[in-house]
């Protein structure tokens, strides 16, 4: 409609279709998170053996125009070999840089590293994403993990509050844990998560 009439349509009749389109793309984008999300526990694909650089390189590559628009720096350090579902990380390591992207600060070039961290003691890998963006006040670093819930600080950001829900379904799933740390506004934010270790070895 909007680009067959657009020429016999008034200025007024145009903003109005606009409003009308931004509405249905967002409640598209919208029903698209919300089936990914239910998707999670019904679809249980097998897992796999695979070094974490994979699934991550994936994500990198979907990302790619947001991380070049960005002029964004990221580090990928060592990670290990994991037993997950690999597709499914990706969606994970998707959603944190994404949101690393768009949580930047203005004044700022946008760094991004991904990389382990030492045992948990449980025998449990910690991978984690760390930026230097807007940072979160400690009261909410549980909230955001909440389906919908979404932080005054970036409201002016386009978003549903959907993806850390997945992010957190998807790691429960896979055997692990998902958090988020940061000292508060303007100090950047590390997402954590654990996973299993790939126990290859015991398999006779
Ligand atoms: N890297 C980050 N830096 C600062 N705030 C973040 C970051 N990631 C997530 N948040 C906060 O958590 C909220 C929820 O994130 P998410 O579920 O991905 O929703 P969305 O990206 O659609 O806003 C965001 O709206 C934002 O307030
Ligand atoms: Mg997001």
């Amino acid at each position: 409609l909007e680009l067959k009439h657009s020429h016999r349509l008034n200025d007024e009749a145009k903003e109005y279709i606009e409003y009308i389109v931004t509405g249905a793309k967002r409640m598209q984008n919208l029903i698209r998170g919300l089936l990914e999300y239910s998707r999670i526990s019904s679809v249980s694909k097998d897992r796999k053996s695979v070094n974490l650089k994979e699934p991550l390189y994936n994500a990198l590559y979907n990302l790619n125009l947001s991380v070049s628009e960005a002029k964004a720096e990221i580090i990928v350090k060592d990670l290990p070999d994991v037993n997950v579902e690999p597709d499914q990380i990706a969606h994970v390591f998707q959603n944190l840089i994404g949101n690393a992207l768009k949580f930047r600060k203005e004044n700022e070039r946008c760094k991004i590293e991904i990389g382990t961290d030492h045992d948990a003691g449980d025998g449990n890998r910690i991978v984690f994403v760390k930026d230097n963006g807007i940072g979160i006040e400690p009261d909410d670093l549980d909230k955001i993990f909440v389906i919908f819930k979404r932080l005054s600080a970036s409201t002016n950001k386009p978003g549903d509050g959907i993806g850390l829900a997945i992010c957190k379904r998807i790691i429960e799933k896979q055997g692990g844990r998902i958090w988020a740390e940061s000292n508060g506004k303007g100090s950047g934010t590390v997402f954590k998560f654990s996973l299993p270790d790939d126990y290859k070895d015991e398999v006779i």
